[in-house]
């Protein structure tokens, strides 16, 4: 029964409260900023040709499906956030009401929708930030282009801009939040305007025609499509990350995340019709910076160089928001003994886990410096929907074993808006490859190993059951 051992609510939250943890200093709009600062990046200025050539013009339903399966998913993440604003987002949810193994299992889940996601994303950073300095006659040798064995026939030894932008913005996080959330708010704005500037210039050179016919690949393609794009949606939920970083949670947290997410769903519907208007899809073949070719397809080169400045810019902010998601579920992980002490040890001087995250920083640089990642962003997204379907059913436990406890903002329609999460998540996730699942569950299985063989003895609530929580907590932190 050990396995199921739930942390207590109350415990949790008195931690999240206790002194000496992290500062408390961001508001609603940096919560809406961080959100849009996590979401939109490579699934929008990548990943639509492909989402294009998968569903035709369809792509605005398969954008509409995704954001459906994220908005349901989103409302239960905020009933979360709003009773229990602790750090570590859903790990932290599914302990007080799944049980340890399920929770651990999260975490070890989030581990690699955060940290993949950093890595792969300063990949494609490294891509349009090479293309954009070959605008000015600059050229990197070869050799530090890409990872060794990701252009076949090149010899590459690494992929220093990947390395090098990860290391910048780890210096950035562990320097402090409140820093890290004002270059955060910059550099979102520019990419909001940049991704306006799109709609407002495509707009007018949209051809009906384009749209013919609409979905030439059938229903199928458009799920397939929704199951890929969903990519461009993930990163609201890092927003609940930020829990105990907040001044009132309570009422922030459903806003960051709803707010975050239903701008950007707009955004990507209009984006997602614009381009396939401008663009016969067939012409997405190949193409890894699909949004700015519609522009250049309508003559529109100087908006195109903006759009790629502004892919630069919102693929930063996504590998920001990512980083700092990660070390706030590794700090929360430590925090319960589930993984080592110096984790979850708080800088004095700057208010941050500065260890927890220059690990983060150091190994996911060097992933992306030196594996060839090729197509991630399935395996990112079925880590994600495991962790939104779980989310979702942790909803409908907690309002049944504590309907007592007070929650800032209740999840509309339950249990009908859990159960849809539930269905729409299982579908999309039934839409990936047989590849994505299979290595999905080696990541699994190597995270029962790792509990088993470690974690489960180091448990707080196994080395010291009868203290609970927050007491555990402290006895620990005294050590
Ligand atoms: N939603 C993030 C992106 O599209 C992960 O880059």
């Amino acid at each position: 029964m050990s396995l199921f051992r739930t942390k207590s609510i109350d415990a949790m939250i008195a931690t999240g409260q206790a002194p000496g943890g992290l500062k408390k200093v961001l508001g609603p709009v940096d919560l809406v900023l961080m959100g849009i600062g996590a979401i939109i990046g490579t699934g929008i200025f990548v990943l639509t040709g492909t989402g294009a050539l998968t569903a035709g013009p369809a792509l605005t339903v398969s954008f509409l499906i995704a954001a459906l399966a994220c908005g349901f998913a989103a409302l239960c993440y905020a009933e979360f956030a709003s009773t229990i604003p602790v750090s570590g987002s859903i790990y932290t949810y599914s302990y007080a009401t799944l049980g340890e193994l399920v929770a651990w299992m999260i975490g070890w889940d989030l581990l690699l929708e955060y940290g993949l996601a950093t890595s792969a994303v300063s990949v494609g950073w490294s891509g349009y930030f090479q293309s954009l300095i070959a605008g000015f006659g600059v050229k990197l040798p070869v050799v530090l282009t890409a990872a060794p064995g990701s252009v076949p026939g090149v010899s590459t030894w690494l992929n220093l801009p990947a390395l090098l932008i990860m290391l910048v913005l780890t210096a950035m996080l562990s320097l402090g939040i409140r820093e890290s959330a004002r270059a955060n708010n910059v550099m979102v704005a520019i990419k909001v305007a940049v991704v306006l500037l799109f709609i407002v210039v495509g707009i007018g050179h949209v051809k009906p025609a384009n749209w013919q016919p609409f979905m030439p690949f059938g229903t199928g393609g458009i799920f397939s499509a929704a199951a890929l794009v969903f990519f461009a949606f993930i990163g609201f939920d890092a927003v609940t990350s930020a829990a105990e970083e907040v001044k009132r949670p309570e009422r922030d947290l459903p806003i960051g995340i709803i707010g975050s997410l239903g701008v950007c769903a707009v955004l990507y519907v209009l984006v997602a019709a614009i381009m396939t208007g401008i663009v016969p899809y067939q012409k997405f073949a190949g193409i890894d910076h699909p949004v700015s070719l519609a522009l250049q397809y309508a003559g529109e080169n100087w908006v195109a160089g903006f759009v790629d400045l502004g892919a630069i810019l919102g693929m930063t902010t996504v590998i920001l928001v990512m980083a700092y998601g990660q070390t706030r579920v590794l700090f929360a992980m430590s925090r319960d003994g589930l993984l080592p002490a110096r984790l979850s040890k708080v800088n004095e001087r700057h208010g941050t886990p500065v260890f927890a995250t220059w690990t983060v920083g150091i190994v996911f640089s060097l992933i992306a410096a030196f594996v060839p990642l090729g197509v991630l962003a399935e395996l990112i997204n079925i880590g994600t929907l495991a962790a939104f379907t779980l989310i979702s059913v942790a909803v409908l436990i907690l309002r049944k074993t504590r309907p007592d406890l007070p929650r800032a903002f209740r999840c509309p329609g339950v249990p009908v808006v859990p159960l849809l999460a539930i269905a729409f998540c299982v579908m999309l996730m039934a839409h990936l490859t047989p590849a994505t699942w299979k290595a999905f569950g080696i990541w699994l299985v190597l995270g029962l190993v790792v509990y088993f063989g470690y974690a489960r003895r180091r448990s707080l609530l196994h080395t010291a059951p009868a203290i609970g929580g927050a007491a555990a907590a402290t006895a620990r932190d005294a050590r």
